[in-house]
């Protein structure tokens, strides 16, 4: 808590600090609180007792905050030469530091796995050359991992670290390569504003995938966000992804209806959409061999068909279970993988990789159609249209 940015910029270390500072401004302790882990800066009143406390101007303050407005960014650009001079960046110096030393701990036909921490990875591999990246990093959630992470770091420690991993994918991004992030909505806004100065946003998609129980007093949270970026104006791929159309699952009746434009339908199916609904999460397969963490084939299935070719090199610096690198040799694409913690599991799904053949299988069967084959069955039993049937 005391190393979040709003308290650094009060001088407030310990409990004690807090209560006192609390006192002098009487501002309550449970706002100070709030500020603070939400890291944004005090409304109203609070804002001139604090000012009026440290004496400094609404400017410093901010600045101290890492809240940089429009006018801010303007004045820093003016004072651009000045401030490089003040300030030496040693981030800008990391390129002299890189060592060649990284060995893959196992290797597949197509892909390569480190076990190492991805930050320092990333510096390993070459600029450039990935085209496409797929990262589902811990949430900060305070989960127990098995790499013994620390999954409750402070607001802004976190958006410390990922602004870090998330500029090193970029710079390992080609051109016209693409970027998915998997996170909550609520790291997703910063994930964004952090990408929005250096890729192109293509789209925001809302899996929906519930995920806890109701909150009183807040909406059901009951979507994942997956960022999909570009670098460069356009994606170098992009592969239209169709789905069937939804339909009861006791008769097989149409759940939407489509009057008089079932002939404008197109045969390979429907447009997929930025609202993903057919996703379910992984909980009783057969070989999920960790307690959690372990996303979709069908995610990642759908998201490597839609933005990579064959032989396309896939990075994904969070490794978990492997999906990402299961799918990509299925798929036939080259995969650079990374995981910090063991990764007994991974290997496990290469061991069994027939049985995820055969999901991807089934997976692809349902697809780029508008009705499956189980849809044809029970439609025509029931008597409801089909592709061939609707004109009748
Ligand atoms: C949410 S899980 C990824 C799950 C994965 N997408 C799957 O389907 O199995 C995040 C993983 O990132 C790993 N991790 C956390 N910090 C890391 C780091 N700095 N470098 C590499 N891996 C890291 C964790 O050990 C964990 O296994």
């Amino acid at each position: 808590m005391f190393t979040n940015n709003f308290f650094k910029a009060l001088n407030i270390k310990n409990q004690k600090e807090l209560l006192y500072f609390s006192r002098k401004t009487s501002i309550p302790v449970s706002k100070l609180k709030m500020y603070n882990e939400e890291s944004i800066l005090p409304f109203n009143e609070d804002l001139n007792k604090i000012l009026k406390e440290l004496n400094i101007s609404e400017f410093e303050f901010k600045l101290k905050l890492g809240i940089l407005d429009s006018d801010t960014i303007d004045l820093l650009a003016k004072f651009s030469s000045e401030i490089n001079t003040l300030i030496k960046n040693p981030q800008y110096d990391r390129e002299s530091n890189k060592k060649n030393d990284k060995l893959p701990i196992f290797k597949t036909d197509f892909g390569e796995l480190y076990q190492d921490d991805c930050l320092s990875l990333m510096q390993n591999l070459p600029k450039n050359s990935v085209d496409l990246i797929f990262a589902d990093p811990p949430f900060n959630l305070n989960k127990k991992y098995e790499s013994k992470i620390n999954d409750q770091l402070s607001k802004t420690e976190y958006l410390k670290w990922t602004e870090r991993w998330v500029l090193s994918c970029v710079e390992l991004l080609k051109e016209g390569g693409s970027f998915f992030v998997w996170n909550l909505p609520v790291w997703n806004t910063h994930i964004s504003s952090i990408l929005n100065k250096y890729l192109n946003f293509r789209q925001w998609i809302a899996v929906d995938i519930k995920y806890q129980l109701p909150i009183p007093n807040k909406l059901y949270p009951a979507h994942y966000s997956l960022l999909y970026y570009t670098k460069g104006k356009k994606p170098s791929t992009f592969n239209n992804q169709r789905l069937p159309i939804e339909i009861c699952r006791h008769c097989g009746g149409d759940i939407k209806d489509y009057g008089g434009y079932k002939h404008k339908l197109n045969k390979n199916g429907l447009n997929l959409t930025d609202v993903w609904r057919d996703l379910s999460p992984v909980r009783h397969s057969k070989y999920k061999s960790r307690e959690s963490n372990e996303l979709p084939l069908k995610l990642l299935e759908r998201v490597i068909s839609m933005a990579s070719e064959e032989g396309d090199l896939i990075f994904d610096p969070f490794g978990g279970s492997g999906t990402t690198f299961i799918v990509s040799e299925i798929l036939k694409r080259k995969w650079v993988g990374c995981e910090i913690g063991p990764i007994n599991s991974i290997i496990k799904r290469f061991e069994d990789i027939d049985f995820h053949k055969k999901q991807i299988l089934d997976i692809q069967s349902k697809k780029n159609v508008l009705f499956t084959e189980e849809m044809k069955t029970i439609r025509t039993q029931n008597g409801h249209w089909l592709a061939d049937t609707f004109n009748e």
